[in-house]
This record gives structure tokens, C-alpha cells and sequence, in this order.
């Protein structure tokens, strides 16, 4: 399953892959961090389109067209407000689950995850990393597609906590 992972470092707007995932909020209409990012290099036409979607629920995802982004679809996943409760890792799951579902349903090869919930929303990324890989490897162990799915981590400290994380799995 960790043949099918990669680790980049940079801006996710630029990747010119099938689907990038955004860390939004419930509304789905927009906000700072990655949400913004995304909003800004894809133009208007998606907040056009998240607003046709009545919002989301935290721990899950909705799918959009890329409209500008190099990447063709953006799938809006909520993760949670991070608290130390018992229900923050089974909602951060829940986004990589439903975005990964998504992108099979929607034939989507190739994916690429920002670090949900860790910027704005607290998360400590040395936790949230465990739960992405967990969430990521028990799908990619069942299902054929995505065939590829990309970890893109904005800060070289973000980065060197999945290369760890990564590694001690090998
Ligand atoms: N490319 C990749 N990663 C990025 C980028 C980028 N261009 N910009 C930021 N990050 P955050 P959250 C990283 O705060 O914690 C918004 O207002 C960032 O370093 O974007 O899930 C939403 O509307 C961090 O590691 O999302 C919600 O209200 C990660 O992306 C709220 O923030 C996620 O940080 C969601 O908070």
C-alpha cells in the first residue's frame, strides 16, 4: 500500500493531478489556509458550485469541478475542530474514507491530501498523520483506484513528521 504514496512539499494548488482534496468547513463556501488557496487559483465557478451543495458534514466530503486548478476535481472534506476527544480521529477518518471513496466512484487515479484539520483547526499533525495513513492504507488494501494518492504538506516541519511517519511503516 505505501508503494502507492507519495510525499511532496508545496503549494497543492499546482498539482496537476485528477483530484485535490480541500480542508474546508461546514458551509463549503470558502475560507482561509487551504480553503482559500484552493477558492483563489480555481476563480469563482467553484464557489458558484459549493454553493448548489448545502454544506457538509464534519468527517466527510463533497466533490467539485477543478474549473482553473491544474487538478480536475476538488473534493471539499470537513475535518474536525481539534479537542482531544475520542470522536476527533474517527471524524478525521471519516474525510479520508469519503474522499477516497469519491474519487473511486468517480474515477479519479490520482489524489492528493493536504494536512486536514492541522492547520486553523489544531489538529497536532504527529496524530493526525497516523490517522491518515491508517484510513489511507486500509482503502488502498481493498480498492484498485486511486492508484496514486500524494500527501502535499505546505511546511517542511509538516513534511518531515510524514517522511518519519512513513518510514517507520516500511
Ligand atoms: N497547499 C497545501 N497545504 C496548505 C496550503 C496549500 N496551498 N495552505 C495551507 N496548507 P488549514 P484546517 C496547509 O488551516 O486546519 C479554513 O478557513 C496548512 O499548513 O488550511 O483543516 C477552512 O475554511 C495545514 O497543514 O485547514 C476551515 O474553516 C493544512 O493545510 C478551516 O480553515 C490544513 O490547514 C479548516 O482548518
Amino acid at each position: 500500500m505505501l508503494d502507492k504514496i507519495e510525499l511532496y512539499q508545496g503549494d497543492i494548488t499546482r498539482l496537476a493531478v485528477d483530484a485535490i482534496v480541500n480542508a474546508a468547513n461546514r458551509s463549503l463556501l470558502g475560507g482561509g489556509g487551504v480553503d482559500g488557496a484552493i477558492h483563489r487559483a480555481a476563480g469563482p465557478g467553484l464557489l458558484d458550485e459549493c454553493q448548489t451543495l448545502g454544506g457538509c458534514d464534519t468527517g466527510s466530503a463533497k466533490i467539485t469541478k477543478g474549473y482553473h486548478l491544474p487538478a480536475r476535481h476538488v473534493i471539499h472534506a470537513v475535518g474536525p475542530i481539534y479537542s482531544g476527544a475520542a470522536q476527533d480521529p474517527i471524524l478525521l477518518a471519516g474525510c479520508y474514507r469519503t474522499s477516497l471513496h469519491l474519487a473511486m466512484a468517480n474515477g479519479i487515479q490520482s489524489i492528493a491530501f493536504p494536512a486536514i484539520s492541522c492547520g486553523i483547526y489544531g489538529y497536532p499533525v504527529s496524530k493526525a498523520v497516523e490517522v491518515a495513513l491508517d484510513a489511507t492504507c486500509e482503502f488502498l488494501s481493498v480498492h484498485a483506484i486511486p492508484r496514486r494518492v500524494i500527501f502535499a504538506l505546505f511546511s517542511p516541519a509538516h513534511l518531515a513528521v510524514y517522511q518519519r511517519a512513513v518510514a517507520a511503516r516500511r
